[in-house]
């Protein structure tokens, strides 16, 4: 029997089914949301909308496999403790789903339109699928381990570019900002001048997927949870990207310091970082 499929609905199928009925919900709430929340930091927002993503997929996965183990965001108290906490509980799990209802809730709120849905399912603490949909441009971003990266159906993979002095590379500002905002910001000033340029567009899942799309050549960033990294990983992965964490250890679901990149750059990525020493 095909493991991956349960009830003649694959693993994959499930998280695109998922992805896309939450974006699209998602995307008529953008600009129009009914409550907002701090939750960590004046940083660390939460909406109505975020809750009732994560609990339509939630629902929708659970129906499928019933046996298996959910972790998203909005069901975990807000910080990184407790974070760290949620996935020690959960990654031994067989299966678990790591979702993220909306990663870039900032942008959400604001009505900037770069946000997006995350789901990925680990087997025994490996990302077996990732899938991250953008609402705004409708782009599915689909990884199965072993299988490749598409998205809009077209294979992906990474960009050539081999010096930090032609790349386009992406960072973030976590809500965590006492241990990483500093951190970030050296990690800022050493990379901008060295890169091409450095864009912050506010979605860790989709600056991963477009590493993997060959759209950004470079992305890191400190002090990032499993629900923002998972299925991202995957996709860098299967693109023929390299991810590790800022000190240069294969990604795993317990990584906080992200670097994903084309592959080409992330000695010169890592080692500018490091210099800077910000790689916490
Ligand atoms: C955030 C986004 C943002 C990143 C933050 C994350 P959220 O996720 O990925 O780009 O800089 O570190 O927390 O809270 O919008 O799901
Ligand atoms: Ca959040
Ligand atoms: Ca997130
Ligand atoms: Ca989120």
């Amino acid at each position: 029997r095909n493991d991956s499929v349960v009830g003649g609905k694959s693993f994959t199928a499930v998280a695109i089914n998922c992805a896309s009925k939450a974006g699209e919900w998602i995307k008529t709430k953008l600009g129009n949301y009914a409550s907002l929340d701090m939750k960590y930091s004046s940083h660390d927002l939460v909406t109505e909308v975020d809750k009732g993503s994560e609990k339509l997929i939630r629902k929708l996965i659970l129906t499928y496999f019933p046996d298996h183990s959910f972790l998203g965001e909005e069901g975990v108290e807000p910080g990184p403790e407790a974070s760290a906490q949620a996935l020690r509980n959960a990654r031994d799990a067989e299966y678990l789903w790591i979702v993220d209802p909306i990663d870039g809730t900032t942008n959400f709120v604001h009505g900037f339109p770069y946000f997006a849905v995350s789901i990925a399912l680990a087997h025994k603490g490996e990302v077996i699928v990732g899938v991250v949909y953008d609402p705004s441009k409708d782009e599915l971003f689909i990884a199965e381990k072993g299988k490749g990266a598409y998205v809009r159906g077209r294979r992906m993979q990474v960009s050539g570019e081999d010096r930090l002095s032609d790349s386009l590379i992406a960072t973030g500002f976590p809500a965590d900002d006492s241990y990483a905002l500093p951190l970030n910001m050296k990690g800022l000033a050493a990379v901008v001048p060295k890169a091409r340029n450095v864009r912050i567009a506010g979605s860790a899942a989709l600056h991963m997927a477009y590493v993997a799309a060959g759209r950004l050549s470079g992305f890191w960033e400190i002090g990032l949870n499993c629900w923002d990294l998972a299925a991202g990983a995957l996709l860098v992965r299967e693109s023929g990207g390299q991810i590790t964490d800022t000190s240069g250890r294969p990604f795993d679901l317990g990584v906080r310091n992200v670097v994903a990149s084309n592959g080409l750059i992330h000695d010169e990525l890592l080692a500018t970082l490091k210099s800077a020493e910000a790689i916490g």
